[in-house]
């Protein structure tokens, strides 16, 4: 109803009568007055007057209800612990493919290595649960799917010259816009499901505590919609993945790559591996070439441009 009720509301320059708008919705006064409140209560400028209704300001919050056709399967959360830990439960309870978890902040926002992901507003902070019916061997790519599918979605959106870092950051300028972090589970080489949690800086100033990141808007100077984001994000990223061609994922995403023929420092939990990022290999691992010429092979880790 708020999906519909929106629509009509958005879809005419100025106001529109009540009739109008019952007539379209095919609902009852007291159904459209409760409606009205449910979106005022969400923070809806609307102003009923003279037996006309007006949308004067939404506020960009990814409601459900603002992605058609994906309300059942889109979870938005105020506040929640980390998105990742909703999503794998969700996912063990049998999600479906494509289920998205979305929180305007985390108290609990982790990135890869065990470290904190701050999750300040106006950030979009998300995870998806991805039940492809792929071998387990393949789940990677899909988050290499996922941060080509973002630079594109920013390159395209916001006019930023988003790359790609192994393993999965967005930079743009050197400086980072987004990282992913992927947990997956697998019975018998078979993927249960891969949840690839994303947290983008888009209206937020992670620069006040990070200097090597950045924002949508500390580059572009204005707001930029979350809402619009997600949306392009995801229909992007569900078009992506109805003909992924999982031999070519690892080759498309290095055309959007910032390490390649860099002087790196790796962290893996185990060893630091200094040397120059010579490529990524067929299953994402990165291989650098070290100072004796010889080279190693890194899976999972963290990778610093020196
Ligand atoms: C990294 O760069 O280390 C990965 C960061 C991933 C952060 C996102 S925010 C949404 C999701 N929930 C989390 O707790 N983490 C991921």
């Amino acid at each position: 109803m708020k999906t519909e009720l929106l629509h009509i509301l958005r879809s005419q320059a100025g106001p529109v009568t009540m009739p109008e708008i019952l007539a379209a919705l095919g609902c009852t006064p007291d159904l459209l007055k409760s409606t009205l409140s449910g979106l005022s209560a969400d923070g809806y400028d609307i102003a009923v007057e003279n037996g006309t209704i007006s949308l004067l300001n939404s506020p960009d919050t990814p409601f459900p209800w603002e992605f058609p056709g994906r309300q059942k399967a889109l979870h938005y959360f105020p506040e929640t612990g980390s998105t990742m830990d909703v999503a794998r439960q969700l996912a063990q309870q049998g999600a479906p493919h494509f289920t998205v978890v979305v929180a305007d902040t985390q108290t609990g926002g982790r990135g890869r290595m065990d470290r904190v992901w701050r999750s300040d507003p106006g950030g979009l902070y998300m995870t998806l649960v991805l039940k492809p019916g792929i071998p387990a061997a393949d789940g990677l790519k899909l988050t290499f799917l996922a941060s080509l599918t973002l630079a594109k979605v920013l390159r395209r959106l916001c006019r930023i010259e988003a790359a790609v870092k192994w393993p999965n950051d967005i930079l743009v300028s050197g400086k980072k816009l987004a990282g992913l972090l992927s947990e997956m589970q697998a019975t018998g080489g078979r993927l249960d499901f891969v949840n690839i949690g994303i947290g983008i800086n888009v209206n937020n100033n992670p620069a006040n505590f990070e200097p090597n990141a950045t924002s949508i808007k500390a580059l572009t100077g204005a707001f930029f919609s979350r809402i619009s984001l997600l949306c392009e994000f995801l229909d992007a990223l569900e078009a992506g993945l109805q003909h992924i061609d999982l031999a070519s994922v690892i080759g498309q995403w290095k055309g959007y790559a910032a390490s390649l023929g860099r002087p790196v420092i790796v962290v893996t939990p185990g060893r630091t591996v200094t040397g120059v990022a010579e490529d990524v290999n067929e299953n994402g691992a990165l291989i650098v070439r070290l100072a004796d010429g010889s080279t190693e092979e890194v899976c999972y880790g963290d990778c610093f441009h020196r």
